[in-house]
């Protein structure tokens, strides 16, 4: 089995930030979401990963080189607009070939059992398996319909009137079928070639597409309230460790994690948080919830729920609380959402 991973997008949700940076690389507890997201290819026994970049696909390209780092063996397929997820299975095609393989969105978060999902979909070979995830909200997402024997009847996309509360997930299991799909589809009215209608055209024209119901965590970290929730999920779990300095006139409460070559000075640090290597952290109160990137200087701050990237400068001003920022660009979360999204978590 292969794997596609999308990792370009216009990132529209997460202006201005993604006018110079892929949101894929953006950090969660201090590592890149795509990195998240290969490391879960990999322990699925998958080697062979095809990687769609678009506009910042240099960055991308600098960030994962040839993918033997990671026990991968990276190949990128450039998009040069995007048009739409089907799309990029559409572009693919020379790279995927017929076998089977996992389409994995470059910008979702997953924790929990992905390699004996995929065990399952190798043993029972649908046309397509789909991961369905209970949210609260399904008018937002991509939902799937379930028969009574618990595949899939219908999926549909942001509908105001959704057929149950299942979202699907972003990370879709197919075999080769779908390149045929994705051939014979038009664009939806918003111009985009859409996965959805792929995997209903191979439902009608009497495949099977299989559900399972994913108990572990997701998060698509499209938007800031998703990265700023997935961010306070691993930071709440990332074991504490002081390979840093923090002098004597320093507080610690909780779990604080500062990487070797990061020095605190005259500050509070709150925890659940993270120091990147080699950051300076002077008269500042941090946290909770703040992962701060490796060469970061903060100065007379306060920085609290955000999420800091690397080289990013804070002196003075107003408490940073919130948002997204590396130091010269910022985004932030409406505070109603923001608030709603934290009681979710
Ligand atoms: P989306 O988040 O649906 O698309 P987007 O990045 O265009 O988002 P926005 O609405 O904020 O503008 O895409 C899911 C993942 O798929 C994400 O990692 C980007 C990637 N993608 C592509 O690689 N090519 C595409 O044509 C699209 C639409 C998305």
């Amino acid at each position: 089995m292969k794997a596609l991973v999308l990792a370009g997008g216009s990132g529209s949700r997460l202006r201005p930030l993604t006018l110079s940076m892929p949101k894929q690389l953006i950090p969660v507890a201090n590592e890149p979401v795509l990195r998240h997201c290969l490391r879960n290819i990999r322990a699925m026994g998958i080697r062979q990963v095809g990687v769609v970049e678009g506009e910042h696909g240099d960055q991308i390209r600098a960030a994962l080189g040839d993918g033997a780092a990671l026990g991968l063996d990276l190949t990128y397929i450039r998009q040069d607009t995007p048009a739409g997820l089907a799309h990029c299975v559409r572009i693919a095609a020379g790279f995927l070939g017929n076998e089977d393989f996992v389409l994995y969105l470059g910008d979702n978060v997953v924790v929990g059992d992905l390699a004996g999902a995929a065990e399952e979909f190798r043993s029972s070979r649908p046309a397509a398996k789909l991961l369905l995830a209970k949210v609260a909200d399904p008018s937002q997402y991509g939902v799937a319909g379930l028969r009574a024997d618990g595949n899939v009847r219908a999926v549909v996309e942001k509908s105001p009137c959704p057929p149950s509360d299942l979202a699907i997930m972003g990370v879709y299991f197919f075999t080769p079928e779908i390149c045929a799909a994705v051939d014979r589809i038009s664009p939806s009215p918003r111009g985009e070639l859409e996965i959805t209608d792929a995997i209903q055209y191979l439902i009608d024209a009497g495949g099977t597409v299989s559900a399972q119901p994913f108990t572990g965590l997701w998060k698509d970290t499209g938007t800031v309230e998703g990265l700023l929730a997935c961010n306070r999920l691993l930071l709440d779990g990332l074991p504490p460790n002081i390979a840093g300095v923090v002098d004597a006139a320093s507080v610690v409460h909780g779990d604080v994690t500062v990487e070797s070559g990061a020095r605190v000075t005259r500050s509070v640090l709150r925890g659940p948080l993270v120091l990147g290597a080699g950051s300076v952290v002077e008269d500042s109160v941090l946290g909770p919830y703040v992962a701060l990137g490796p060469q970061c200087r903060v100065r007379k701050a306060v920085v609290r729920d955000s999420i800091l990237l690397g080289g990013s400068v804070v002196r003075g001003g107003p408490p940073v609380t919130g948002e997204i920022s590396n130091g010269r660009l910022r985004v932030t979360a409406p505070a109603t959402s923001s608030a709603e999204d934290r009681s979710a978590s």
